[in-house]
């Protein structure tokens, strides 16, 4: 159990830089911080000038001395590796540690995250620091946990140094051993891209705008996710070789090209995120759709976050303005709104919840990012918030290690996920399902779940009655295996248009579509097209009940055993198959022809028995997003308003109020950005 997650409390923290600020500051902040109700503090990050000011120059007084103030006041540290960010001594002397454009000219100093994981003198300077960070710090008992760089992928995730290219040339002959297997692969017959050696292959370079080899652009991504994989594992089979017992490794993500849970799984005890939900409000941002979800968009995150570690930390929760002195303006979240956003992350999972950051920077970049206090320090309104989200940490108490509550899974593998960045037919639909389907799961308050098949077993998929596949384009026996063994044993399945017509290399395929899926979803695929920008709107009706198909149409018939239930009415297609449903052993497969729109997903949550699992016991506006956490049997219940107004919602059964242990029945007004956490 770590200090931050122990299942016993909802910890709070913050990010404090003692390189910015004088040091006789320090004791005053720490102090401060302690009486608002911070016990955690994450430090050092980029901070590598601080422990090695030049090669090979090792000193340790700085956080010696900062860490045993720390252990004074009773303050805990998570120290971080701070590779991030190299000294310009080191770029210097070594260009080749540097990240670069796709032209080949290089990331130079003056930013951060330019390096690249793959050079070799990198690897070798990231492994010095780790292990001379971890031997002199990790014993020290302020010390609770540690994390690695920060923000693996930030800023940029595409790699193309020659460093890069060497390494995906080993990659390469690892997966293919023969140049004739590459070139069976990526398919390079098409337009004569045939490579005779595999030192003729490159990290993809410029092309003739429009396109680089999709086979290849699809081996390169997974290559990335390796790279920064295993640049990370590197740094924490270091840093365990030192850890106190109980102390904890982790990063803050989550980012693109990255394997997030196969990184965890392998490096880390959790995962944490960075929550910002305030970039809903950039000065830019378009405020004509009111069925916009903004900030509740990032309840997504944190869902994406869960799918990684069930409990998990926010290493920074966003606590004052956004903005970069060259990009983003964004306002001061208003009364409530921090405590609000806190309360999201807390509802879908979070355990520790550390601000970003204790005292805004007053110099370099991020002078507009602003922390829990301004640039001078004095007590403010949004210290007092903070102090006032401490309180109700304490009140918060039984549901802390309590998991999120979903019967309803939305499945993702990075295949399709990068296929989906990728090919534009696939992120089209692919986009279009997953805001539907999220933005139904928030409105109809049916709580969902993400999970990753890469590594999941049955055991995983069994805990949901209903699981979304939406446009799984590309499909593998595996994976197909786990699924049919999850309807078999009585769960029900969704497929969406798309499925199946990629193999794992992102080739298609030539069976009947959808491909390996046939035989599982009973579905036959006899034509297919996107509905096109001239025609008119199509719908599905399904048993009598009547919406709109989007993006696109699989025209679909039903295989012996399996039957249509749905057609489409509307353009050519109309009398077509458009959902197609087949038993498979115990459970049922359902084959939707089309992407889901807001309404149709909320359509399937009902006809399949998931829709608003809460309904006998509250009563909700749209506005409010509702998260249940569960614990021992006990039910502890998240009501959220976003809004700008109040929201009347009502206890259809009695309910206790956490914050104020009064008993809540009937029904009730909460004000704007409100939050009401019940065991229900
Ligand atoms: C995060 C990053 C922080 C800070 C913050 C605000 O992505 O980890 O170091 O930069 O954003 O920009």
């Amino acid at each position: 159990m770590s200090y931050i997650l122990d299942g016993k409390r909802i910890v709070m923290g913050t990010c404090y830089y003692p390189e910015h600020w004088p040091e006789r500051l320090w004791r005053e902040d720490l102090r401060r911080m302690k009486e608002t109700g911070i016990e955690v503090i994450r430090i050092a990050e980029f901070a590598w000038n601080k422990t090695e000011p030049r090669e090979g120059e090792f000193t340790f007084d700085f956080f010696d001395r900062f860490l045993d103030l720390c252990e004074e006041e009773g303050m805990k540290v998570i120290f971080s590796t701070p590779t991030a960010t190299p000294p310009v001594w080191l770029t210097e002397k070594y260009p080749e540690t540097l990240n670069a454009t796709v032209e080949g000219v290089l990331y130079r100093h003056g930013m951060r995250r330019h390096y690249n994981y793959n050079s070799p003198v990198y690897r070798g300077f990231s492994r010095r620091i780790t292990g001379k960070l971890g031997e002199h710090y990790a014993p020290h008992p302020a010390i609770v946990g540690w994390q690695l760089d920060n923000e693996l992928n930030c800023e940029t995730d595409w790699f193309y140094s020659e460093a890069d290219t060497a390494a995906f040339r080993v990659f390469l002959r690892e997966k293919y051993g023969t140049v004739e297997a590459l070139n069976e692969a990526w398919g390079t017959v098409f337009w004569n891209q045939d490579y005779t050696s595999f030192e003729e292959v490159y990290v993809p370079r410029r092309t003739v705008p429009g396109s680089t080899n999709p086979h290849q652009m699809l081996d390169y991504v997974r290559f990335v996710s390796q790279s920064a994989r295993s640049f990370a594992r590197e740094q924490a089979e270091i840093l365990r070789r030192y850890l106190k017992p109980g102390d904890f490794i982790t990063t803050n993500g989550l980012f693109g090209h990255l394997d997030n849970v196969e990184l965890t799984r392998e490096s880390l005890d959790f995962m944490t995120y960075d929550s910002y939900p305030n970039f809903a409000y950039t000065m830019n941002a378009d405020f004509s759709d009111p069925r916009d979800l903004r900030d509740r968009k990032w309840s997504r995150n944190l869902t994406e976050t869960r799918a990684v570690s069930p409990v998990f930390g926010i290493m920074e929760q966003q606590s004052g303005a956004n903005g970069w002195n060259v990009s983003m303006e964004a306002p001061t979240p208003r009364p409530g709104q921090l405590t609000l956003w806190t309360m999201q992350s807390v509802a879908h999972g979070a355990d520790y919840v550390s601000y970003f950051r204790w005292r805004t920077a007053t110099m370099g970049t991020e002078i507009y990012w602003h922390g829990i206090l301004d640039y001078s320090g004095r007590e403010n309104r949004r210290l007092r918030e903070v102090g006032e989200v401490a309180e109700k940490f304490k009140k918060l108490q039984p549901a802390a290690g309590a998991r999120y509550r979903a019967e309803v899974a939305i499945l993702e593998d990075y295949d399709n996920v990068w296929d989906a960045e990728i090919d534009v037919w696939h992120a089209r639909v692919d986009k279009a399902s997953r805001d539907a389907l999220f933005a139904a799961s928030q409105r109809t308050h049916t709580p969902v779940d993400h999970l990753y098949l890469d590594h999941a077993v049955p055991a995983d998929l069994m805990k949901y009655k209903v699981l979304f596949y939406p446009h799984a384009a590309i499909l593998t026996p595996e994976r197909v295996k786990l699924l049919s063994d999850y309807a078999e044993a009585g769960g029900i399945l969704v497929f969406a248009c798309r499925t199946g017509y990629k193999d794992a290399r992102g080739q298609c395929v030539t069976e009947k579509l959808p491909g390996l899926a046939a035989e599982l979803s009973g579905a036959d695929v006899t034509e297919y097209s996107f509905i096109g920008p001239d025609a008119e709107k199509v719908f599905v009706n399904w048993d009598g009940a009547r919406f709109e198909a989007a993006v696109f149409a699989d025209l679909l018939d039903a295989l012996p055993g399996a039957e249509i239930e749905g057609r489409y009415e509307g353009e050519y297609f109309s009398g077509e198959g458009a959902l197609v449903s087949c038993a498979a052993g115990r459970g049922r497969v359902y084959s939707y022809g089309s992407a889901f729109t807001e309404e149709a997903a909320g359509i399937f949550f009902e006809k399949l028995g998931v829709r608003d699992p809460y309904r006998d016991r509250l009563a909700l506006p749209g506005e409010v997003e509702l998260a249940v956490r569960e614990k021992d049997g006990k039910e502890f219940a998240f009501l959220l308003n976003y809004a700008k107004t109040p929201q009347k919602v009502e206890f259809l059964r009695p309910a206790q109020d956490l914050f104020t242990g009064e008993a809540l029945f009937g029904e009730l007004t909460f004000p704007p950005f409100g939050v009401i956490a019940a065991e229900i």
